[in-house]
C-alpha cells in the first residue's frame, strides 16, 4: 500500500516551514507570566540550592499588610464572618478571610492529625518534600475531618455551608475538588515561586471569572515569622496597558498571610502567591482545597487514589465532588456514563461502580468481538453487561427490543 507523499511526515514538515500558524503566538506566548516577570524581575524564585538573600527586595522578604510600608496605608479583607462582606473582597482583591470558620476544636483535630500523618510519612521515608514544603497528598484517605471538609460537612468545618455558597457563586455549580493537600513550611524552607494555582490554563487567562478556587484551611497562627502564605492583593486581575488585555505591568509587593488558627482564607486562582520561608523552629501546617470547574481534570486521580475503605463509606456528595459522576464529556468507561448527567447519585453515571468492580478484581473489557465470538454468551461475561443492566436507566426492554430491530448488516 503506498501512502500518499502529502501524509509523509517529511512532506508535513516541509510545508509547515512560514506556515499560517494563526495560533502559535499565543501558545507560545508564555503569559501571563512572562509579562508578570518582566514587568516585576524581584517576582524571580531563587534556585533551590541557593542561599536566601534579605534586604534586597526579593518578594519573599516582606511581612504582613498592617506592617508593610505600601500596604498599611490600604484598606484590605479583613477576617469576618459576613458572606456579603466576602463576596465583595473576593470579587475587589482575589481573596477573602473566614473568621472562626473552623471551630477551634475542629481545628486542633485536624492539626494533630496532620501532624501525626505527616512525621510518618517521613518516618516511612515516603514523603514528599521540595525545598519550600513537605506536602501530605490523599488526605480523602487519611482522616474523617478531612472528608468532612471536602464535603463542608459542618461537623468537620463550621463554615461548610457559607464555603460552598461561594463556591457556587464563583464557579456555577456542579465544581469538582482538584485536590486537598497539606502544605507544611519547615523552619528554614525556601519561598515557592509566585503563581496562579490556575495555572493549568496558561497562556488562557479569563478575565471574567476564575476556574479554581482555592481554600486554604490555616491550623495554627499565622505571620512574618512562622511563614503566613505570601500573595499580592489584587493580582488576580491583569494590570497591564489597556487593563484589560490580560497583561500584567508594575505589580505591588507580596505581603505574609496574617491570620488566626481557625481562620479560612478563599483565594481566587488567578491571584499570585507562593509559599514563605518559615523563620520560627516549628512547623507550620495549612491545608488547601482546590476546587475548580468540573470539566478541569483533578490533580489528584481521586478514582485511583481512594481506599475500598474510603470508598465503602462515601457519600453520594463526596462522590460527586471527587469526580465520581460521569457526563457525557468526562470519565466515561467503555462508553457508560454517556447518558450521565454528571449530577449528584446520577447512577448513569456512577463511576463509583465502575471502581468497586475493579476492587473485586474480576473486570473484564470488552475487546475485539463480532456475532459469532458472542453468539450464546450469557449476560455476565463482561463487566459492562452487569453495570448497565443495574444502573442504565433508559436500558429498558422497549429500548433493547428497538436495538434488535437493526439487525445485523454490512
Ligand atoms: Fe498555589
Amino acid at each position: 500500500m503506498s501512502i500518499p507523499e502529502e501524509f509523509t511526515p517529511a512532506a508535513i514538515e516541509a510545508s509547515s516551514v512560514n506556515a499560517f500558524r494563526p495560533y502559535r503566538e499565543f501558545l507560545k506566548s508564555g503569559e501571563p507570566y512572562v509579562s508578570i516577570f518582566l514587568n516585576n524581575m524581584w517576582l524571580n524564585p531563587p534556585k533551590a540550592d541557593a542561599a536566601l538573600e534579605w534586604g534586597k527586595g526579593w518578594y519573599y522578604d516582606t511581612t504582613v499588610a498592617r506592617k508593610h510600608a505600601y500596604w498599611k496605608n490600604i484598606e484590605l479583607p479583613e477576617a469576618t464572618r459576613d458572606i456579603a462582606q466576602m463576596r465583595h473582597d473576593l470579587h475587589e482583591w482575589g481573596y477573602c478571610l473566614i473568621e472562626d470558620g473552623l471551630s477551634q476544636a475542629q481545628c486542633s483535630r485536624m492539626r494533630h492529625r496532620i501532624a501525626e500523618q505527616a512525621a510518618a510519612e517521613r518516618d516511612l521515608g515516603i514523603a514528599y518534600v521540595v525545598a519550600s514544603q513537605q506536602h501530605v497528598w490523599a488526605l480523602v484517605n487519611k482522616g474523617a475531618d478531612f472528608r468532612g471538609c471536602l464535603e463542608h460537612n459542618q461537623g468537620s468545618v463550621q463554615a461548610g455551608p457559607l464555603i460552598e455558597r461561594l463556591l457556587d457563586e464563583t464557579l456555577g455549580p456542579g465544581w469538582n475538588h482538584f485536590s486537598l493537600l497539606s502544605n507544611i513550611s519547615f523552619p528554614g524552607c525556601h519561598p515557592q515561586p509566585m503563581h496562579q494555582d490556575q495555572t493549568f490554563i496558561a497562556p488562557y487567562n479569563p478575565l471574567e471569572a476564575p476556574v479554581l478556587v482555592n481554600t486554604m484551611y490555616v491550623l495554627q497562627d499565622v505571620n512574618q515569622v512562622n511563614g503566613g502564605t505570601l500573595f499580592i492583593p489584587g493580582s488576580h486581575r491583569p494590570n497591564g496597558r489597556g487593563g484589560q488585555n490580560g497583561l500584567y505591568g508594575e505589580l505591588p509587593r507580596p505581603i505574609n498571610l496574617e491570620a488566626k488558627a481557625g481562620t479560612i482564607l478563599m483565594f481566587d486562582g488567578r491571584m499570585l502567591h507562593g509559599s514563605a520561608v518559615n523563620h520560627s523552629d516549628e512547623f507550620r501546617y495549612v491545608l488547601t482545597n482546590s476546587c475548580v470547574k468540573s470539566w478541569i481534570r483533578e490533580q489528584k486521580n481521586f478514582i485511583l487514589t481512594m481506599s475500598p475503605e474510603a470508598l465503602a463509606s462515601a457519600s453520594t456528595k463526596l462522590l460527586w465532588r471527587l469526580g465520581f459522576q460521569s457526563s457525557i464529556t468526562s470519565n466515561l468507561t467503555e462508553g457508560y456514563g454517556y447518558q450521565g448527567t454528571g449530577k449528584m447519585g446520577d447512577l448513569n453515571g456512577s463511576v463509583a461502580e465502575i471502581r468497586r468492580a475493579f476492587d473485586a478484581g474480576d473486570y473484564r473489557h470488552v475487546g475485539e468481538i463480532s456475532p459469532a465470538s458472542v453468539a450464546g454468551l450469557g449476560p455476565d461475561v463482561f463487566t459492562l453487561q452487569g453495570i448497565q443492566r443495574a444502573n442504565e436507566t433508559f436500558r429498558t426492554p422497549e429500548f433493547l427490543a428497538q436495538m434488535a430491530t437493526l439487525g445485523v448488516r454490512p
